[in-house]
């Protein structure tokens, strides 16, 4: 399927219903596993005001899952990608996007587990209730934004297949199928992209499973059928369009660090006081803003997630 991209419309219009799915079509869609939901990186015109424009999607009351900071455009959302395995410039994700499968989708989960299984995607959803989380998504480029995503939390899952005493980290890989991602045909990273998780980091409530955005699917620039979301993380530590999570001993070898080691550690906690070693990382662009903001500690999450690193030398492991 070609990407459909309709002419722009003023912030003004509400997009027509006919063109996305209400967040209860999806659900039930979800819920009921039909086969061969519609592929999502085709959102059709969009709009560039900052709140929800999805009919039926109502954005969920402030809380310690949810900021209430004015939401980044869904055209911005699905436009200013990075998934290098549709190419590296921010809008290649969502022209080359468009005929990506997502169904029927594939996932494994392995390794270190008592509960080993594979898994069509909507056959694992099942048991999942979805929430909106709306974060910050602070990319290591140094811009940054606010969505609104669709998921649930990682541990859910963690439980379910309980993980043996040996496993004290989680590996998630992306598709490796060049054919469909171009980008896979050049050695830009080392494919697969793989990423990974201390255990307790995982599992802290913040760190979700993703499948939808607006309330609705996971457009396919964004990581569908699956992705992970961290939101005290930089961005690239969101690893998408997963098939394989994978418990393991040792701390896995994740694709950016693979590529320059020097540049990304493993942690990769947003971190305004370690600067990258081309660039300062006290400052981010709020996408759709001019004025630079002062980074937050943690991405402003550090009430949350300090604990998890009591005693640790954050420079050392950036
Ligand atoms: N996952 C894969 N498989 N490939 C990628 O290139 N890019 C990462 C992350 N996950 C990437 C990936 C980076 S650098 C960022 S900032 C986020 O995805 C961007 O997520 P978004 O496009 O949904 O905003």
């Amino acid at each position: 399927m070609l990407i459909k991209r309709g002419p722009e419309i003023p912030s003004s219009e509400v997009t027509p219903e006919s063109v996305y799915h209400g967040r209860r079509t999806f659900l039930k869609k979800a819920a009921f596993a039909t086969a061969g939901l519609a592929t999502a990186g085709v959102a059709g015109p969009l709009t560039s005001s900052a709140r929800p424009q999805n009919p039926g999607w109502n954005r969920p009351p402030a809380g310690p899952y949810n900021t209430d900071e004015d939401l980044t455009s869904f055209k911005d959302i699905t436009t200013y990608n990075n998934f290098y395995e549709f190419g590296t410039d921010k809008d290649d994700p969502y022209k080359n996007a468009g005929d990506f499968k997502t169904r029927p989708w594939r996932l494994t989960i392995e390794g270190e587990v008592r509960k080993p299984a594979a898994y069509e995607l909507d056959d694992f959803l099942k048991p999942y209730k979805l929430e909106d989380r709306v974060y910050r998504l602070r990319c290591v480029e140094g811009w940054s934004m606010i969505i609104p995503w669709l998921g649930f939390p990682i541990g859910d899952v963690v439980r379910k297949v309980e993980p043996t005493s040996r496993a004290r980290y989680i590996e998630f890989t992306t598709l490796h199928d060049p054919r469909q991602m171009p980008g896979q045909k050049r050695p830009v990273l080392n494919w697969p992209y793989v990423e990974g998780l201390r255990m307790d980091e995982a599992m802290h409530p913040l760190a979700i499973f993703v499948v939808g955005l607006y309330g609705k699917e996971l457009p396919n620039q964004n990581g569908a059928p699956f992705r992970i979301v961290v939101p005290w993380k930089y961005g690239f530590k969101s690893c998408k369009s997963i098939v394989k999570i994978r418990f393991v001993e040792n701390e896995p070898r994740t694709t950016w660090n693979i590529a320059a080691p020097n540049e990304y550690g493993f942690y990769s906690n947003v971190n305004p006081d370690v600067d990258h070693p081309r660039w300062s990382q006290k400052f981010e662009r709020r996408i759709g803003e001019f004025r630079k903001r002062r980074t937050m500690m943690f991405n402003g999450y550090g009430d949350q997630v300090a604990s998890l690193y009591t005693g640790m030398d954050l420079r050392k492991h950036f």
